[in-house]
């Protein structure tokens, strides 16, 4: 990959940009890394911007002005007028979540009309994949996931299964939408009496609800597959905004807290485009960690740092408000999904929320049962056990506001990301000092 200067200010994001070549934005964390404002500056840029995983348990904000946008389903390249923004076929998606922010967006006065593409084949989530993700989460009692609720879990589950999964062409034909809810609900009636006790379903107000949804979506719903074969081969620049984060990935994350699609992994499967479609691989990582929900996270500060953090970084779910678990950056677990995705270049996010600290600990190793391990364990039971084996750096006590280039940080913060370079293997690209367009810096 091309570089621009060391030092170049956020204007010339654009010249980056050009240099990247067809370029993947993950997660490389529990999530909530800052990929949204990545992919809203980057698409500037770009011809594409391309959802291909996950559904509204993603929450991407954007920062324009004095203006927060919130994106689930709807691509963070949204706001790019240019930028076609495509959900491909391995989202699933809730159409009432779908419908909900493109009339968010339309009275923000958003163009929509002609630059929002959705796969006929992709997934929807309906009422019971919500109610059967909140009950069985409620069931799991001591054992909970800890998900957003959002009806993931059992839509992805539905697919997998074939028999009762409804894409969205299905809402698109009233008699292939008939035959399927009435079996289905019949099915999902039976196991969630014997299971929760529920109160038997009616197929049809689902039926009317959904064949609605259908026709207000119908113009954006196409073949995306042969929309991105078709941008792709007229050289066309393509941004895939991948969605959760690679520790939640559900082959390759802690699992079993982890989310249901393959978010690290699953670019290919979720869009029909091969991998030699995309030239660069930029991994989004805070400046330290969170993460929400259950599931292991050696470096978790449940203390007074933590709590510091956690205000100064306003971490508090984007999708469900929930406070966010915070702590120090692990490069064990970035070293491991750096690469598992093969990411080329990093985005150090958040960094203005590390000022003010005396000292900053990165987690550079773990011990485990007494043995030292340089490898992200592969069993989610191994990594509770892990104790984190911390190198201790000087922090900094200046604000970042006025930071307008790379070389302008305090030398204690220009020490700390030649560190994670160092222990991460990977060099950093951009630096990010807060959430608006004109607060990162380009290296
Ligand atoms: P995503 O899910 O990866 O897109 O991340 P979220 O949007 O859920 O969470 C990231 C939060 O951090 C959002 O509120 C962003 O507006 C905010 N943010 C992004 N970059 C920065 C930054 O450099 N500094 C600060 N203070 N906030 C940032
Ligand atoms: P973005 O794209 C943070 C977490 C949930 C839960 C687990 C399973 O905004 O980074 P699910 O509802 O997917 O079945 O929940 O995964 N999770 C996320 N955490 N950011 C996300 O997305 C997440 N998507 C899922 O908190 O622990
Ligand atoms: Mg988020």
């Amino acid at each position: 990959m091309a570089l621009t200067t060391p030092t170049a200010p956020a204007s010339q994001l654009p010249s980056l940009a050009r240099a990247l070549g067809n370029t993947s934005i993950v997660g490389l964390q529990w999530g909530d890394e800052g990929k949204g404002k990545i992919v809203d500056l980057l698409t500037e840029d770009f011809d594409f911007a391309i959802r291909w995983n996950g559904g509204s348990n993603a929450g991407h904000s954007v920062k324009v002005g004095d203006k927060k946008y919130a994106f689930h389903l709807i691509p963070s390249g949204i706001l790019r007028p240019e930028c076609t923004s495509v959900i491909a076929n391995g989202v699933v998606v809730d159409p009432l979540k779908l419908l909900e922010e493109i009339d968010q967006l339309s009275t923000s006065g958003v163009c929509i009309e002609d630059n929002l593409k959705v796969s006929l084949t992709a997934h929807v989530v309906l009422p019971y994949h919500r109610l059967q993700d909140q009950l069985s989460e409620t069931r799991a009692a001591g054992s909970k996931i800890g998900t957003t609720g959002r009806g993931i879990g059992p839509c992805y589950a539905d697919k997998a299964n074939r028999s009762t999964a409804i894409r969205l062409i299905d809402l698109l034909d009233d008699t292939r939408l008939k035959d399927k809810l009435q079996r289905i609900v019949a099915e999902k009636n039976t196991i969630f009496a014997a299971l929760y006790n529920q109160p038997a379903m009616d197929w049809e107000p689902i039926f009317e609800q959904y064949r609605a949804c259908g026709e207000q979506l119908r113009p954006y719903v196409t073949d995306t597959v042969r929309l991105l074969h078709g941008a792709w081969k007229a050289g066309k620049r393509l941004l895939f905004e991948g969605a959760n984060a690679v520790l939640l990935d559900l082959d390759h994350g802690t699992f079993p807290f982890v989310t249901s699609s393959n978010c690290g992994t699953g670019l290919s499967v979720g869009t029909g485009l091969p991998g030699s479609a995309v030239q660069t691989t930029l991994g989004v990582v805070k400046a330290y960690t969170s993460r929400v929900g259950a599931g292991p996270f050696p470096t978790e500060q449940s203390n007074a740092l933590g709590d510091k953090i956690r205000e100064r970084g306003h971490e508090y779910g984007t999708t469900t408000g929930r406070p966010r678990r915070c702590g120090w950056i692990d490069t064990v677990a970035l070293r491991y999904t750096a690469a598992v995705t093969g990411t080329t270049g990093l985005c150090v996010m958040l960094l203005d929320v590390l000022s003010t600290f005396d000292e900053l600990k990165i987690c550079t190793a773990y011990s485990i049962k007494g043995q030292r391990t340089d490898w992200f364990p592969a069993d989610a039971l191994e990594l509770e056990q892990a104790e984190p084996i911390y190198e201790t750096v000087p922090g900094w006590h200046e604000s970042l506001d006025e930071v307008a280039r790379f070389g302008d940080l305090p030398r204690n913060a220009q020490n700390y990301i030649a560190k994670l370079e160092t222990h991460i293997g990977v060099p950093v690209k951009i630096v990010s000092i807060g959430p608006a367009r004109h607060q990162t810096l380009i290296r």
